[in-house]
């Protein structure tokens, strides 16, 4: 038969599986930098006993056959979608980033009885519930562990313990270039350009930085999370997001004077309404786990009705911590045991989303020199804000905590302080 114009064909070079070892045979659909990762790892799977399965990449989707791959190229790598979806697979893993065509071939895949490992998280937000549900009416499984935090895999665990892990509210580190950004400062004392500089000398940003330093990637974070907890699905433009471009290492110092430092936190509490949630640098003292995110470290903390403070940390994302998830999965997946993802659990409502009252931690540049702790006292209890701790003064500027206070009653009060005192303030959360 003649090769479909966009497809490369391979001699299949893997030898027979050992003895008591199953061969699982699988499906690429993308070889981008994760897919890749999975072909190359692919082969050394088989040296865990504990696994139990040796893989063998079938065949691969892509859009370009004539790209270089840095991996070893499956025996068949097509454009064509049709010619891909003839495959003969124990497990199609998908790693395209949109939502379609991923959508698409991932329904008709699972419509087959075809297990199917995603790590597309706009997939997993958008549609998760209801590929969820078509893979459980054909009696197989989606699995998605390597969308959220595809290093931090604790999505498997929270599977395995439903009800007891119920999530009523969350605290995270999701975007590993603000942390490192931030945790850079932190301990070189540098600029927020030397830090950004240094991020993207390492590989550590996207193209458009501004996903990443603007909090938008960390929005779309809260809503994947939000939709995996099975709280219903969040739109990430209704959420508060700030970024973390104002921030510079005077800023990490007084936070370290008043006994923490500031982190790039995703916040969420389930309420009977909806959710409350903000996305944006936060003051959290030292002794909270997301305070010890060092680098470019991922983490999520969580609590529920019965569990309080479970906390799970790694590093939040890289090609081969994501391709090493996907396997996993795939385990998972071809494995009798465990049929069913958890823990999305059906479609649920749209959220309406509140911004939390919490302490804040402001900024204060004095038109002059700053004035000492108890005069600032005065004058933020003259617009109704109680300061409950200062930083030494760093010559016209302080550093002030400020008492639980909505967003709106902080705005307002900031803005009359500056058009009586020329008082400038920039504040951000502050968590206990
Ligand atoms: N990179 C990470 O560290 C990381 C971590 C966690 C999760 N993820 C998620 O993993 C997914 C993949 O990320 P990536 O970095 O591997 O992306 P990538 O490098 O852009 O790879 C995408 C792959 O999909 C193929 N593809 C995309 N659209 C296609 C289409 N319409 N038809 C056929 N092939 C198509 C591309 O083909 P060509 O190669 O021919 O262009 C490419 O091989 C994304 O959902 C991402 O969010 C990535």
């Amino acid at each position: 038969m003649l090769a479909d114009p966009g497809t490369l064909e391979r001699s299949d070079l893997v030898a027979a599986p050992a003895s008591g070892t199953r061969t699982v045979r699988i499906g690429l659909a993308g070889l981008g930098n994760v897919g890749q990762a999975v072909a190359r790892l692919a082969p050394e799977a088989a040296r865990l006993a504990t696994a139990a399965v040796r893989f063998r990449v079938a065949g691969a989707l892509v859009r370009d056959v004539s790209r270089q791959r840095r991996c070893p190229l499956p025996p068949r790598v097509t454009t064509n979608p049709e010619a891909f979806l003839r495959g003969h697979y124990d497990v199609v893993i998908e790693t395209f980033g949109a939502i379609e065509p991923a959508r698409t071939i991932v329904a008709r895949l699972l419509g087959r009885g075809i297990p199917v490992v995603t790590a597309n998280k706009s997939l997993v937000a958008a549609h998760g519930a209801e590929l969820v549900a078509l893979a459980a009416r054909r009696g197989t499984t989606l699995r998605y562990e390597a969308s959220a935090l595809a290093g931090v895999p604790f999505l498997g665990a929270l599977g395995e313990r439903p009800y007891v892990a119920e999530v009523a509210r969350f605290v995270a580190v999701v975007n590993g270039t603000s942390n490192f950004i931030l945790s850079t400062i932190a301990r070189e004392q540098c600029s927020f350009a030397d830090a950004l500089a240094r991020a993207e000398q390492l590989g550590l940003t996207e193209p458009d930085a501004s996903r990443d330093l603007d909090g938008l990637d960390a929005a779309d974070k809260l809503a994947l999370l939000a939709s995996l907890f099975g709280w219903g699905s969040a739109a990430p433009a209704d959420v508060e997001v700030r970024g973390i471009r104002e921030l510079g290492a005077d800023d990490l110092a007084a936070a370290r004077q008043l006994g923490g430092t500031i982190k790039p936190v995703v916040w969420a509490s389930r309420t009977e309404a909806g959710i409350d949630a903000f996305v944006g640098p936060a003051f959290v003292e030292l002794h909270h786990p997301l305070a010890a995110l060092a680098g470019a470290l991922s983490g999520i903390q969580f609590s529920g009705r019965y569990v309080t403070d479970l906390f799970f940390s790694g590093p939040g994302a890289g090609p081969d911590i994501t391709a090493a998830t996907i396997l996993d999965d795939a385990v998972e997946a071809v494995s009798s045991t465990r049929r069913f993802a958890k823990p999305i659990r059906k479609a649920a409502p749209r959220l309406a989303l509140t911004a939390p009252e919490t302490e804040w931690l402001v900024r204060v540049r004095f038109p002059g020199v700053a004035p000492d702790e108890t005069a600032a006292h005065t004058l933020f209890a003259g617009v109704g804000l109680a300061v409950t701790g200062a930083n030494d003064t760093q010559g016209a500027v302080r550093w002030l905590r400020i008492a639980r206070t909505p967003r709106a009653r902080l705005t307002g009060a900031l803005r009359q302080l500056l058009h009586t005192h020329r008082v400038d303030c920039y504040a951000i959360r502050s968590l206990r």
